[in-house]
């Protein structure tokens, strides 16, 4: 069990750092990840390296019992690096190259820069691969950079080679024919930089697949060099999610040895816990069952222009929730608020006020449940029976400009299925279309937004709905290739023939202006003119030109959802879906804002809300944490987070009947 955070010793003068390890002590952390942004002080000028500093650290640490997560602190090259390799700074679209000053200002495309990661890298390797506190390598820091230099522009050709078998290919899958974009040879091919009008869509996604690629090679390349040093420590890099990640996490997940996610939630109602359930089913499912939390904000969160400080309790659940969801632990940004630096009033688990706060109480009481808990985690066993499709580039495409509506939104649409799906108490896992995708565990898969799909993604939902299962379709979804290029006969073309309509026309909607359907859903922002070619309607259109018209279809087992359904709406077709496919929610009639997650044996309850709730228990349970019996039926009060300890082995179905609501 992984509790601690980033601590960066380098910040404090080393009286602090015996301060340090005792509260740390004190709250029961675990382990800890040091070096992350250390590279100056590592490597104060080229080639000369200060280690001993360092050395103090660890063996501190580890007398104190604490692990160390070990970062290479490749994210933030010291100045003495890009001076003496301007060429390795990155350039942006508009042709600005960025100075040094910030973090994160490399070029991964630059051979300097990664000759230099990979000296630093080994360099610590070397000395650090074989010290009793090292539990885990934690190479760079949230991969997500951008640059279109020259060097660049190289390796995306180089890039490109390897991806389309020859020029009159890529021409064609970037429909070069269009603007007169044709190339007749590899060297005029650039990445996407400022330009007249509209840029190539299908050249803007394959460079964001090569810029994932290119920060994988850069990964797997430290990866490798530590392994070789040192083959039983684990090794990973921590996630970020995010609109401007250039990352596709899901191929990613196969080159880490652990999936660590920093997740930062940025709403501070419900919808902060929804987010929480979000992203730790993500992080789930890209790391096939189990995975860490790497980072996440102990107090203020960042919400809609000022920080929101979490009210008592809230860090407890938050974390429990990751925890829930398969997480090994609860790491944070950071360990002690810096008295200085970009980042000054971020929180921290020790704020400015020091340890006599409330939060840091919050943390001593979290590291002692964290600790009774460990002993009883047991390898994940969610037994999600929902997948939700996540694809990154679905979204990258979606994110393009030419698109029929400004109100496109790949990642609230995927967000809102998970939603309702979290509100009718279902456990959810996601899948990936890109790395495609054992579906044989699903009863029901949804499918949001997935803009692009190739011929073998749409095979295997079409056999997945020939086996049973139920595929939730909605707009936007199979609607062109991977290269961005739109099947043609009627939208979606991709599944026409699964879902049984074909979509003739577009109606995007004005934000906020209501569409009503005759069942009384309400959508926004979308609505479709379909054409039912032998699916039937469930729902219809009531106004305007669509009135009388199919919007909500099913072909069998295979539904489709033309318009922007609210999440109500979406709330009761998955309900309804789930009751007919026979998946149950894990607890039966639970009240409004209270979840339930099974882990194994253990159930994690929350009570989200403001008024004491009871809770009836599949079996007799005793609490995981204090040992006390629970009986069958549990009260947990306001905001508070309940881990019980089932008495039936697990297998045992955990409802009677399937009927939801
Ligand atoms: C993370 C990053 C940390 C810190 C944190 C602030 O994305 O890895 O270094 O900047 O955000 O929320
Ligand atoms: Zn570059």
């Amino acid at each position: 069990m992984f509790f601690g955070g980033d601590y960066n010793p380098e910040q404090w003068p080393e009286e602090v750092w015996d301060a340090d390890v005792e509260l740390m002590c004190e709250a029961g952390v675990t382990a800890v990840t040091v070096g992350v942004f250390a590279w100056s002080h590592l490597e104060p000028s080229e080639g000369e390296y200060d280690f001993a500093w360092l050395d103090r650290v660890l063996d501190r640490l580890h007398d104190g019992g604490i692990k160390v997560v070990l970062a290479t602190p490749t994210a933030s090259p010291p100045p003495w690096f890009t001076l003496a390799h301007p060429e390795a700074l990155p350039v942006n679209a508009d042709g600005v190259r960025l100075t040094h000053g910030s973090r994160d200002t490399y070029c991964v495309s630059a051979p300097a820069y990664r000759l230099a990661a990979r000296r630093i890298a080994s360099e610590l390797g070397r000395r650090y691969a074989d010290h009793p506190a090292l539990a885990m390598w934690h190479v760079h820091n949230e991969y997500g950079t951008d640059c279109r230099c020259d060097l660049t522009a190289a390796a995306f050709r180089e890039w490109l080679r390897a991806r389309h078998s020859s020029l009159d290919a890529l021409n064609e899958a970037w429909t070069t024919a269009f603007w007169s974009q044709r190339y007749s040879d590899w060297a005029q091919i650039m990445p996407p930089r400022a330009t007249q009008y509209l840029p190539n869509p299908a050249q803007v996604l394959d460079f964001r697949r090569f810029l994932s690629d290119e920060m994988l090679s850069a990964f797997v390349e430290q990866r490798d060099l530590l392994r070789g040093l040192n083959p039983s420590t684990p090794i990973t890099t921590n996630f970020v999610q995010g609109g401007w990640v250039s990352v596709d996490h899901a191929r990613w997940a196969g080159e880490v040895d652990v999936v660590a996610v920093d997740h930062y939630p940025d709403l501070s109602d419900i919808s902060a816990e929804e987010q929480t359930a979000f992203a730790g089913d993500l992080a789930r499912s890209w790391g096939r069952g189990s995975w860490l939390l790497m980072e996440t904000a102990p107090n203020l969160i960042f919400t809609r222009g000022r920080m929101h400080t979490k009210e008592p309790g809230r860090l407890a659940r938050q974390s429990l929730s990751y925890v829930a969801r398969g997480s090994d632990g609860a790491m944070y940004f950071q360990w002690r608020q810096p008295r200085g630096g970009a980042e000054v009033f971020h929180s921290a688990l020790v704020p400015h006020a020091g340890p006599d706060s409330p939060i840091f109480r919050e943390v001593v009481d979290l590291g002692t449940r964290l600790g009774a808990l460990s002993s009883q985690l047991e390898p994940t066993e969610i037994p999600a029976e929902v997948a939700v499709t996540w694809d990154a580039p679905s979204w990258w495409a979606l994110q393009g400009a030419g698109l029929p509506s400004a109100g496109i939104d790949y990642l609230a649409a995927v967000q809102q299925t998970h939603r309702a799906l979290f509100r009718a108490g279902i456990p959810t896992d996601f899948v990936f279309p890109g790395t495609m995708i054992d579906l044989s565990a699903y009863r029901i898969v949804v499918v949001p937004h997935l803009y692009l799909v190739s011929d073998e993604v749409a095979a295997a939902l079409r056999d997945f709905v020939a086996s049973g299962g139920h595929l939730v379709v909605g707009p936007l979804s199979g609607v062109a290739d991977p290269f961005a290029r739109v099947g043609p006969g009627g939208y979606p073309a991709a599944f026409r023939h699964i879902l049984g309509v074909r979509v003739t026309e577009w109606h995007p909607q004005d934000p906020g202006v209501p569409v009503h359907l005759d069942d009384g859903s309400t959508a926004f922002g979308w609505a479709e003119r379909v054409e039912l070619i032998g699916a039937q309607a469930l729902a219809r259109y009531t106004e305007g030109t669509l009135a009388g018209e199919p919007a909500v279809t099913r072909n069998g087992t295979a539904w489709y959802v033309s318009a922007g359904l609210d999440d109500a709406g979406w709330e009761r077709m998955l309900r309804t879906i789930a009751a007919e496919a026979n998946v149950p929610p894990v607890l039966e009639g639970l009240p409004p804002e209270v979840e339930a997650v099974r882990r194994g044996q253990l159930l994690f309850v929350f009570n989200h809300s403001e008024s004491e709730a009871s809770v009836k228990l599949p079996s007799a349970a005793t609490d995981a944490v204090t040992g006390r019996f629970l009986g069958t039926e549990i009260t947990i009060r306001s905001a508070e987070a309940l881990v019980a300890r089932l008495e039936k082995p697990v297998g045992t179905p955990t409802a009677t009947s399937a009927s939801s609501e």
